[in-house]
């Protein structure tokens, strides 16, 4: 198993005691992804060397033809949004809802994947918070184990007024990772729309895209871009119902500075453009594209997946002789072995335990953090098998 990083510390701007646990919470920038943003600076620095179509269309085309080369989509199914919210939003604002329709939710999503939906309150749709397996969303929460089966509770649940099932593919809080391709499966037999909160996995897990309506992510944590800047992709058939929220850039041959009809008479392109609203933040977009081609260049997301698990299985292995950890060691290993994880390690600890390692932290130089009662340790590619050995040093310094 190569335990050597994927990614040289030195594509980074990261201290070697800094042990960054946290990219579930923030990616670290790479040099070459800075660098693309100081060439745009420039340009808007010296407005009058700038070139319309290299500096800016072509930065943005850039950037989803990267993206679309990251995720194995077609480039004209991306949009570009600010961040996994607004891609959820532009689904669950533009969809053509009717009274009486409902969405289906998994339980304790993060609010980008549940306050646009509650919000549709008030056209008459209706939420359904699903429990994802047995003690899931009670007062005292089960941890999820290796034999859940996620999607079919929410297959379950489905009802002929259901019209679209959101969900997170990995759960920020227990890292759980959910089946898309088998949720997605059934969600088409039933003639519903799987739409997808991808941040937690974008990055550091391979995506298919059969059977998904539409995923949305931020490019700010496991895809290494800036904060702001996101990707929404959409199938054709889902894209034609929504309402479409773009403008001047939105228009069928890229941009359109009148108001008026298309000659074509189609005023919106019929590709992902269509959902974009305005001119994006091109600093970023140059940004994310770099680090997605960084990323793409060492062998996409299945190379990063299949790094991280060799990581994480490493972990585990270390701490499952330990008396204090065996049981999480064995339920992690269980949930790993099930395919149920991303890059997360969510450790469910004791509270008085948990604030021991966040105070022992600082000492190991370890960035790490909390949500729900789970010790959040993600894994990425420039982690390697030296990492491993100072995170078991300080898991096991607080016992
Ligand atoms: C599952 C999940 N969805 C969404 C977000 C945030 O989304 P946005 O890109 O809109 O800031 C987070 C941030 O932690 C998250 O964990």
């Amino acid at each position: 198993m190569a335990l050597t990083p994927l990614f040289a510390r030195e594509l980074f701007d990261m201290p070697d005691e800094v042990l960054w646990l946290s990219h579930c919470k923030d990616g670290p920038l790479p040099r070459a992804s800075l660098e693309a943003t100081r060439r745009i600076v420039d340009t808007e620095l010296r407005p009058w060397d700038m070139d319309w179509e290299r500096d800016f269309l072509d930065v943005a085309a850039y950037l989803r033809q990267q993206a679309a080369l990251f995720f194995g989509a077609h480039a004209d199914d991306i949009s570009l949004t600010t961040c996994t919210t607004t891609g959820l939003e532009a689904v669950a604002m533009g969809y053509p809802w009717q009274p009486g329709d409902q969405v289906l939710l998994p339980a304790g999503e993060f609010p980008s994947n549940r306050l646009p939906w509650l919000a549709l309150a008030a056209r008459g749709v209706s939420c359904n918070e699903v429990a994802l397996w047995p003690g899931h969303g009670d007062d005292h929460p089960c941890t999820p184990h290796g034999g859940i089966q996620p999607e079919q509770a929410l297959i379950d649940a489905i009802t002929s007024h259901t019209r679209i099932v959101a969900v997170s593919w990995v759960r920020y809080q227990d890292g759980t990772r959910m089946d898309l391709a088998r949720l997605g499966r059934a969600c088409r037999e039933r003639g519903v729309h799987l739409v997808v909160d991808g941040i937690q996995g974008a990055g550091t897990v391979p995506l298919s895209l059969e059977g998904v309506s539409a995923f949305a992510t931020g490019g700010h944590k496991g895809l290494l871009g800036m904060q702001g800047q996101g990707l929404l992709w959409t199938s054709p058939v889902l894209r034609s119902l929504l309402l479409p929220i773009g403008t001047w850039l939105s228009a069928p041959e890229a941009f359109s500075q009148s108001g008026h009809r298309h000659d074509l008479g189609d005023l919106w392109s019929q590709g992902g453009r269509r959902l974009e609203a305005g001119s994006p933040s091109i600093l970023s977009c140059a940004a994310l594209a770099t680090s997605l081609a960084l990323m793409t260049g060492a062998g996409g997301a299945a190379v990063i997946h299949a790094h991280v698990a060799g990581l994480q299985r490493a972990l585990l292995a270390r701490l499952a002789p330990l008396p204090a950890w065996q049981a999480e060691s064995k339920r992690l290993t269980d949930l790993l072995d099930a395919g149920r994880l991303g890059s997360i390690l969510s450790f469910a600890l004791p509270q008085d335990r948990c604030h021991a390692l966040l105070r022992s932290a600082p000492r190991h130089h370890v960035h790490t953090s909390t949500r729900e009662g789970y010790l959040r340790i993600a894994l990425h590619g420039w982690h390697g098998g030296t990492d491993i050995e100072r995170i078991v040093a300080w898991l096991t310094d607080a016992q």
